[in-house]
């Protein structure tokens, strides 16, 4: 597809900021270099569960070019050896009595290069006493475990919480009644949004004025800083977060990790900018995962196919520290949206959290906030029951999907839909692969011995977190900022509080200017990921930035328009009600003629013309945008493998995704969004695994063994689009970033099983690596 000209407004535009991109000329935490700057590297655990009997750090700080060893006792000193989870947990900076989980922190080394610290880092002696280790979430709660944070007083197992959603009773009450229930446990793995950038930070405290910088890899600046203010007792005003080009944060770069709170103690310390930069194996291992639900799902039918009920319960592991990631209210994120896009009478559900010897985290990676984990359970749910009824997947999907006529609907555990027509999207999709012929070849195929599989999933995903109400992290409600000033030449500068990682947003936001006044989306620069100089905000994950930030864009937009208009009623000498607008431009009613461009009414608000009494000049505007409901993004999606049950081999031979994030401002961007999730997607269910061993040793600690997916594994793509408005958007869009991450592991899956169908598999755990496919074909367990 090529793309000739700017859009004025929405359409394919190329992005803007792959003019730096493409050359090479992205500036990264990494491409950081202060002048004196020192480096730190962290010294890690090698135990999963050990108490620290002593460290001596000695032969360390005696090495030439070392400038600082902090450990827990200095931190202690500090009273920084603990800091504050997004769940209102506490996490160790640096370990003190003991370490919870393999490649824990322990010593952090600041020296003249990164080559002195890491070679520092060799010479500190530890010496450890190892104890039992807990890496299974089953085994946290058997009695006698041992306990992991008992650092906690009190605390005496290793249970974090009991949560539940829905009606319990009606629930119960149905099941009983119901001709037809069907059970499964499944398992979402632990997984890891491994973006191309690692973690990092560069701080920068000045003894003189008192200001700390901080350029850090983080989704969300602005919540950091507050975070930093709150935990080191520095004056928030004295605290400048940057976030430059972002290599992919999927979720990852949300949480504040160790390393940037030693890169601030560094700085502190030594009077000098200290950068800290995690290696991969580093990052896969301490950096926080995705996901490790161990999920037992019910559903309850009647025998021609109609859900009536589904019954949920979660074992949630969630490593050393709780440091997932979700509004407070909600500890176990938006799981309970499990009922997924169907039309039952009742849902319940029960999440459990636990600890065990493991990284700490549960981000939200690539999804907003578990959707991901609930969608794939009642995805595989209603594929497990169309195994039983013998039913075809697609007929059981369109006879239960909402309709169109039923939003805004709302969900048995309590969600508003804003807007929706499912059938619509499952149909096309059908048409797309030409799912009848489909099934006929897979018969054909059966009958030659060859196993071909056809998976399809439908997600709703709600993305766009707030409103702020409801939604909070950490007490920080859950609204977002923006201003636009306009230059006398029409030319404009946005400021946001999200921080784009690579989906565009320095193209997509100045679009949404564009279409709301008119000005090229050339002549609008997009500034983000700077507290100086942007409004507050909670930042980007979740797929919130078009939700939020996008309706707080479009609206600071109009109140430009709104003081334009004034100030063109004074050129042109009008009412304001006289005036009718017309992308660009304002015009006297029933008078084309009479008219005057944005650029010309920006250069009449600067200069000497007489306004009306009370009317200020200038164009520019600010606003907060708090969403009245979450935006729900919803799609359908075919997968297409042909599986060799004697080698395990799965080969995706084609995938269609039918997308509706409702208004598209650049379709472009939206494909590229898909395709990486998508992608994702065959990652998770064919690939991707954090295995643990039963001493808590990590068994993928590097990308030879945690396999992220390439062309190799995609087939070309196939993408069809349903555009249903959210009604309560300004510009009726929803988000996408995270759709296809959220919907395609499921089509995968149910992919491969629908091919092993014959053999009277009806399910088996993702990743489906050739010897779990193998290992599911022979009737065997598969291993996780
Ligand atoms: O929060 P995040 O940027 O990760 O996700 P998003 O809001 O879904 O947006 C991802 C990218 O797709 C951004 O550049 C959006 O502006 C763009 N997008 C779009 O062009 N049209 C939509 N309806 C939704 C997103």
């Amino acid at each position: 597809m090529t793309v000739t000209e700017t859009p004025m407004g929405f359409g394919r535009m190329h992005r803007k900021e792959d003019a730096r991109f493409v050359r090479g000329q992205g500036n990264y935490v990494d491409d950081v270099n202060l002048p004196g700057m020192l480096h730190g590297s962290f010294l890690r655990s090698p135990y999963a569960h050990a108490k620290i009997v002593s460290i001596d750090t000695s032969a360390a700080e005696a090495l030439p070019g070392v400038k600082a060893v902090i450990t827990g006792a200095v931190l202690e000193t500090l009273k920084l050896a603990w800091m504050p989870t997004l769940s209102y947990d506490t996490q160790a900076v640096l370990a003190t009595d003991k370490v919870r989980f393999q490649n824990q922190e322990v010593a952090f080394v600041v020296a003249e290069s990164h080559y002195i610290a890491r070679d520092a880092l060799e010479l500190i002696e530890v010496e450890y006493e190892p104890l039992p280790v807990v890496a299974d979430a089953k085994q946290a709660l058997a009695p006698g475990a041992p306990v992991i944070r008992d650092d906690k007083e009190g605390k005496t197992d290793n249970h974090i919480f009991d949560w539940s959603a829905g009606d319990k009773e009606k629930t119960d009450r149905i099941f009983a009644e119901s001709e037809v229930v069907v059970a499964e446990d499944i398992l979402y793995p632990r997984v890891h949004p491994s973006p191309l950038e690692t973690c990092g930070a560069v701080a920068d405290f000045d003894k003189v004025s008192g200001k700390l910088t901080i350029y850090s890899t983080t989704q969300a600046p602005h919540a950091h800083r507050t975070v930093y203010a709150l935990v080191a007792g520095l004056p928030e005003h004295k605290i400048r977060v940057i976030s430059p080009d972002i290599g992919g944060g999927f979720g990852g770069k949300v949480g504040i990790y160790p390393g940037y709170v030693l890169a601030i103690v560094g700085s502190i310390v030594t009077g000098k900018p200290v950068k800290w930069m995690e290696d991969r194996n580093e990052h896969l291992t301490a950096t926080a995962f995705a996901r490790d639900y161990h999920m037992r799902g019910e559903i309850a039918a009647t025998k021609d196919g109609r859900i009536r009920a589904l019954r949920v319960d979660v074992l949630a592991d969630h490593g050393a520290f709780n440091g997932t990631a979700q509004p407070t209210k909600f500890p176990a994120g938006f799981f309970h949206i499990f009922t997924g896009s169907y039309d039952l009478e009742a849902a319940s559900c029960n999440v459990t959290g636990v600890y065990t010897n493991k990284a700490p985290g549960g981000v939200a990676y690539a999804c907003s906030f578990r959707i991901t984990e609930a969608s794939y359970l009642v995805e595989r749910m209603i594929d497990v029951l169309a195994f039983e009824l013998k039913m075809d997947p697609a007929e059981l999907r369109l006879k239960n999907l909402l309709k169109p006529e039923q939003f805004p609907y709302t969900t048995p555990t309590g969600w508003e839909y804003d807007s929706g027509d499912y059938p619509k999207a499952l149909r096309l999709a059908m048409d797309m692969v030409g799912y009848e012929k489909l099934r006929v070849e897979q018969a054909e195929k059966l009958q030659r011995g060859e196993y071909m599989g056809i998976g399809i999933s439908f997600f709703t995903e709600g993305v766009g977190a707030g409103p702020r109400k409801h939604m909070d992290i950490l007490g920080l409600g859950m609204a977002d900022g923006a201003e636009l000033r306009v230059h006398p030449t029409g030319k404009a500068v946005l400021r946001l509080s999200v921080q784009t990682q690579g989906q565009g947003h320095e193209t997509t936001f100045a679009q949404i200017v564009a279409e709301e006044l008119g000005i090229s989306p050339d002549d609008i620069d997009v500034v983000h990921g700077d507290t100086d100089n942007t409004p507050f905000g909670l930042g980007t994950y979740g797929s919130r930035s078009t939700p939020v930030s996008g309706a707080a864009t479009a609206i600071v937009a109009r109140k430009v328009r709104d003081r334009a208009r004034i100030v063109a009623s004074a050129m042109l000498e009008v009412s304001p009600d006289d005036l009718e607008w017309e992308k660009g431009k304002f015009f006297v009613k029933g008078d084309p003629d009479q008219a005057k461009t944005i650029q010309e009414i920006a250069m009449a608000a600067h200069s000497s013309l007489e306004l009306p009494e009370g009317v200020e000049g200038h164009l520019d505007a600010t606003t907060v945008y708090n969403p009245p409901n979450l935006t729900y993004p919803f799609g359908a999606y075919i997968c297409v493998v042909d599986v060799d049950p004697a080698t395990g081999q799965v080969k995706v031979r084609r995938f269609i995704a039918v997308d509706d994030c409702g208004v598209r401002i650049n379709p472009m961007i939206v494909e590229g969004q898909v395709h990486g999730g998508l992608a994702d997607g065959i990652g998770m269910a064919l690939m991707q695994l954090m295995a643990f061993d039963e001493d808590g040793n990590h068994l993928g600690a590097s990308l030879m063994d945690y396999l992220l997916p390439t062309s190799l594994e995609c087939p070309s793509w196939e993408l069809g689009e349903t555009v249903t408005p959210s009604p309560h958007h300004p510009i009726g869009a929803k988000g996408v970033g995270e759709s296809a991450t959220v919907g395609s592991p499921a089509a995968v899956v149910n992919a491969v099983l629908d091919a092993l169908k014959p053999l009277g598999v009806r399910h088996a755990d993702m990743p489906l690596t050739p010897s779990n496919v193998w290992r599911a074909a022979q009737g065997r367990p598969i291993r996780t």
